[in-house]
C-alpha cells in the first residue's frame, strides 16, 4: 500500500510557558449574582469572578522572561533614568521618530498632543473615532470628523483594508473648512472600533501626498501598528517578502508623529508615549508632560516600566510573534464563522467582534443589544467580553446619543496569554448562547456617568 503523504504542517506559538496564573472556576449561579451586582456591565465585574478574560488586549499581555529581567534593571532616578535612553533608542531605531515624550499610557499622550495642536473650533479628521482619542480632541476644543471608507461601517463587507481613509471625505473637509482649520489627521492602525481592520500603505501614501499639498500633519495612533503591518504583509501587493519591522518603519515614515498605547502591541502592562519629528511640537509637549504626567524622562512611569517597554517594542516586531498572535485570533474567528455566528469580517487583528444586531435582531439598539449579549456570554461561561456599540459611542455635545452603525461585542485576545483550548471553550460558549438567543432581553441604563460612560454605566434587564 502506498504511504500517505502528509502535506499539512501545523504551527504553534514561538514560546513555551514558564509560569502560570491559576484561575477560579465558577458556577452559573455565582456568575448570575456577579453580573447583576456589576449592573450588567462587564467592566464592573471583579476579575476573580472571570474565567477567560477577553475584556481587552490592553495591558493584559504576558511579558517575556527578558522583559521580566528588564524590570530588575530599572533605574529609578527621578531624572535622566538609563531606561529612558534605552526607550528613546528603541523608538528611533524601530519607529524612526526623532523625539520621544513618555506617558503613563496612550490617553496621556492623546491629552498632551491635543492640547499642543488643537485650537477651539478645529476639525480633526480620523479613520473612525476611538473613545479616549475623540474625547481628548473635544476637550481641547476640536471637532472629530469620521473619514473612514464607508465599507468599514458594514460588518459583512470583505474589503481587505477597511481601515482605509476616504480621500474624498478629507478633500471635502478641506474645501468646507480650509486647511488652516485642520491641524492634523489622526490615522489609526488596525482600527479598533471597526473590528481591528487595517489601513494599507497605498492609502497612507496617497493621504500623505494630499496632506503635504495642504500643509496638514498626519499623526498616527500607532497602538496596534505591528498588527497592521502583518495584514499589509499578507494582503498588500509588493509586501509579501518584507518584514513586519520594515513595514512598521515605512508606516511611521509617512507620518509626522504618533501617540502610542504600549499596553497593546508593545507587550507591556502599562506605558505609552508621544513621538514627533517637529522640534517645536516636541519642546511644547515635553514642557506639558511635566504638568500632567511627570518629568519628561519618566512620564508617569517607573524606570522598570520604560525598560520593559523598550524590550517589548523589539519583541513585537518579530515575524514569528506576529504570525502566532494574529494567527490565534484568526483560529478563533474561523471557528465562530464555521458555527454560523455573525462576526465582523474580515477577521481583525486583536479580537473577534460579534455583530450584536444580527445576533439579537429582536433587541432594539436603544436597548443596548451588545451590552446585553456581553452579560449573557459572561453568565454562560465566565468569559468576559465588552460592548462596542451605542454605550461606547456615548453622547454628542447636544446630548443626543450617537447610534453607531456597528453594534458589536468584542472578544479581545490578550497577547501570549491563552491557549488553543481556551479558544475552543470560548467558541462552545458563544455557540450555546446563540442557540438560546431568543431568550436574551434588552437592558435599561440606570446610571450614566458624564465621560466615557461605558466604563462605569449600570443597567438592569427589561
Ligand atoms: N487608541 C486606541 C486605538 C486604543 O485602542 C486605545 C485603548 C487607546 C488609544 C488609549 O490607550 O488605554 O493606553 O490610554 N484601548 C483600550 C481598549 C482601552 O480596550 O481597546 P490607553
Amino acid at each position: 500500500m502506498a504511504k500517505k503523504i502528509v502535506t499539512k504542517r501545523s504551527w504553534a506559538e514561538p514560546f513555551k510557558i514558564k509560569m502560570v496564573e491559576l484561575l477560579k472556576m465558577t458556577t452559573p449561579e455565582h456568575r448570575l449574582k456577579a453580573i447583576s451586582s456589576a449592573g450588567y456591565n462587564t467592566f464592573l465585574l471583579r476579575s476573580e469572578d472571570v474565567y477567560i478574560d477577553l475584556l481587552t488586549d490592553s495591558g493584559t499581555n504576558a511579558m517575556s522572561d527578558r522583559q521580566w529581567a528588564g524590570l530588575m534593571l530599572g533605574d529609578e532616578a527621578y531624572a535622566g533614568s538609563r531606561n529612558y535612553y534605552h526607550l528613546e533608542t528603541a523608538v528611533k531605531k524601530f519607529y524612526g521618530y526623532k523625539y520621544l515624550v513618555p506617558t503613563h499610557q496612550g490617553r496621556g499622550a492623546e491629552n498632551i498632543l491635543s492640547k499642543c495642536l488643537i485650537k477651539e473650533g478645529d476639525i480633526i479628521p480620523g479613520n473612525m473615532y476611538f473613545t479616549t482619542t475623540r474625547l481628548h480632541q473635544e476637550l481641547a476644543g476640536g471637532i472629530f470628523e469620521d473619514v473612514i471608507i464607508d465599507e468599514a461601517h458594514d460588518s459583512t463587507n470583505l474589503h481587505p483594508f477597511k481601515g482605509n481613509i476616504d480621500l474624498n471625505k478629507v478633500e471635502a473637509l478641506i474645501k468646507k473648512h480650509g486647511a488652516s482649520k485642520i491641524p492634523y489627521i489622526c490615522v489609526a492602525t488596525t482600527v479598533n472600533m471597526a473590528g481591528g481592520q487595517p489601513i494599507s500603505l497605498e492609502n497612507l501614501k496617497a493621504l500623505r501626498k494630499l496632506t503635504l499639498k495642504h500643509g496638514i500633519k498626519i499623526i498616527l495612533d500607532m497602538t496596534r501598528v505591528a498588527e497592521n503591518a502583518y495584514f499589509i504583509q499578507q494582503r498588500e501587493k509588493g509586501y509579501a517578502n518584507k518584514s513586519i519591522a520594515a513595514i512598521v518603519k515605512e508606516t511611521c515614515s509617512l507620518t509626522d508623529g504618533a501617540t502610542m498605547s504600549a499596553k497593546k502591541d508593545a507587550l507591556v502592562n502599562i506605558g505609552g508615549f508621544l513621538a514627533v519629528n517637529d522640534k517645536k511640537v516636541f519642546e511644547e509637549a515635553r514642557n506639558m508632560v511635566v504638568i500632567y504626567e511627570g518629568l519628561h524622562t519618566y512620564g508617569g512611569l517607573a524606570g522598570r516600566d520604560l525598560e520593559a517597554m523598550a524590550i517589548g517594542i523589539e519583541e513585537s516586531l518579530s515575524d514569528d510573534h506576529m504570525a502566532a498572535r494574529v494567527g490565534q485570533v484568526i483560529y478563533l474567528g474561523e471557528k465562530l464563522i464555521d458555527a454560523g455566528i455573525p462576526i465582523v469580517q474580515p477577521i481583525g487583528g486583536h479580537g473577534i467582534f460579534i455583530d450584536a444586531k444580527r445576533f439579537l435582531p429582536h433587541v432594539k439598539q436603544a436597548q443596548f443589544p451588545a451590552q446585553a449579549l456581553a452579560a449573557a456570554i459572561y453568565t454562560d461561561s465566565g468569559v468576559r467580553t465588552m460592548e462596542r456599540g451605542v454605550v461606547s459611542a456615548g453622547r454628542k455635545a447636544n446630548g443626543e446619543n450617537y447610534f453607531p452603525k456597528l453594534e458589536l461585542v468584542r472578544l479581545t485576545i490578550p497577547r501570549r496569554v491563552y491557549t488553543q483550548a481556551h479558544m475552543d471553550v470560548i467558541t462552545e460558549s458563544i455557540e450555546h448562547v446563540y442557540s438560546i438567543r431568543k431568550k436574551i432581553k434588552g437592558l435599561q441604563m440606570v446610571y450614566e456617568p458624564k465621560y466615557l460612560r461605558f466604563f462605569q454605566a449600570r443597567f438592569k434587564p427589561l
